[in-house]
């Protein structure tokens, strides 16, 4: 019970500092984790269908799709992306073509939220035209993809380069971190000693987006994957994300949910060791991986919630406060995965699903800079914590301890050749 006050008084507080958007009223959510947000919060959402069919698209242009049903989808509305602004340059393949190496299937259809990123593309390509990213291009850019968009086998290959970096000696001492026993827990360690400096601050977006290359880099450098961070599209699953190919248990899962708020029994991380927190602490705390999956929560990232936000925001600070927002996007992904450590804001970082989902809050934040990139490449807002709460800027900044090198928000801002051109990644 400590734990349960502790994580949701770090919530709650979240939630304070956040000026929510659509803060529940209820006080229900006081009282547990996994409590949900109240009914008036939750509204009713059209939540995209089982996986029914094969999409592909051209991910450097605007979509050029085909539709290939599965001999499953017979009752499966078939959606085409909405297929209008092809300025398509030389490079973009025909739709009859054979699959190209950029070319990228979908296999749900696409949201409303995907639709947009597809529409968004040609902005990009327009704007890289006049704003050249160094060696950076669409044409070399990596390609982070969805969960259930890459293969089982791939799905695979990444959960044993995070089951690598869970055996890899960390880089934390053991005098600073006695609990840090991996390179997995230097990541989660790294999260807890800053959890207070990195969210609803102006360096919240850009020290996540860090974080996660940071962490992508050392599963492909240090482990041998040879993927790309994928990221967790909420909608997809919101409606049952349990069963989901996320959490469903099998061998290609991040593993299933608890039993009886027991530990999680199922999948590949059945037997990790959650060796840090709660909250603060840094000591060695061995203890099994628990799970509070929340359809309820879930219902908060369903791609409408996703597209008002993106298209809603006008600057930085409404789009990121409104995010972080209690009942926002943010806290409804962490809060999907619930249990311990995914529902304690600062040992969040000890399921390996953490990833997924912020893949996917960064995957939102470049969709929202598409849409007017020559200001949201720049924009930066909201305050710093300490120096009396002044604004922050893109010289502010940013350090992930062991696992990276100390770095600037303005480092941050571009997928697209930020950080001397290290970032160079796009989402489908
Ligand atoms: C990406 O393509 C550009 C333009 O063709 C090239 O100059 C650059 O070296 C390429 N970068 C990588 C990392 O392949
Ligand atoms: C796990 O479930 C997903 C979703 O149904 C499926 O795509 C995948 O093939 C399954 N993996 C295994 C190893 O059964």
């Amino acid at each position: 019970m400590r734990l349960s006050l502790t994580v949701v008084g770090g919530l709650l507080l979240t939630g304070g500092l956040a000026c929510p958007a659509k803060r529940p009223t209820s006080t229900t959510s006081v009282t547990t984790p996994s409590a949900s947000p109240t009914e008036d919060v939750v509204s009713s959402t059209s939540i995209s269908e089982e996986p029914s069919q094969t999409t592909s698209v051209d991910v450097t242009t605007a979509p050029t799709t085909e539709a290939q049903p599965t001999s499953t989808s017979s009752t499966a509305k078939v959606e085409e992306p909405s297929s209008t602004s092809a300025s398509a340059s030389s490079t973009s393949a025909s739709s009859s073509a054979a699959p190209s190496p950029t070319t990228i299937v979908r296999t749900y259809p696409a949201d409303v939220v995907d639709k947009l990123r597809d529409s968004s593309i040609d902005k990009l390509k327009d704007y890289l035209s006049k704003n050249p990213a160094g060696s950076c291009t669409l044409e070399n850019a990596s390609i982070r993809r969805e969960w259930s968009d890459i293969s089982p086998k791939e799905r695979e290959e990444y959960i044993a380069a995070v089951k690598c970096l869970q055996s890899k000696s960390p880089r934390t001492a053991s005098s600073k971190g006695p609990g840090v026993r991996s390179r997995f827990d230097d990541f989660v360690a790294t999260h807890i000693e800053q959890t207070d400096y990195i969210h609803n601050t102006a360096n919240f977006l850009s020290w996540h987006r860090y974080y996660v290359h940071a962490y992508e880099k050392a599963l492909r450098d240090e482990c041998g994957y040879a993927g790309f961070q994928p990221y967790w599209n909420w909608d997809r699953y919101a409606k049952d994300p349990a069963n989901s190919p996320l959490f469903n248990g099998n061998a290609s899962s991040l593993g299933g949910n608890s039993v009886n708020g027991g530990c999680v029994q199922s999948g590949p991380f059945k037997d990790m060791s959650v060796n840090l927190g709660p909250g603060t602490s840094l000591g060695y705390n061995p203890r099994c991986l628990k799970r509070a999956i929340s359809k309820q929560w879930a219902a908060q990232t369903t791609a409408d919630h996703t597209i008002s936000l993106i298209t809603q925001s006008r600057d930085i600070v409404s789009f990121q406060d409104t995010m972080q927002s209690y009942g926002g996007v943010h806290t409804g992904g962490h809060f999907t995965i619930g249990g311990d450590p995914g529902g304690d804001i600062h040992t969040s970082p000890g399921d390996p699903a953490f990833y997924l989902h912020h893949a996917m809050i960064d995957r939102v934040w470049w969709i929202w800079q598409m849409q007017d990139l020559s200001a949201r490449l720049k924009a930066v807002g909201g305050t710093v914590v300490g120096s009396r709460g002044r604004s922050g800027s893109a010289s502010d900044p940013i350090n992930l301890g062991v696992n990276g090198d100390a770095i600037t928000i303005g480092d941050m801002l571009t997928t697209m050749g930020g950080l001397n051109g290290e970032l160079c990644y796009i989402y489908v």
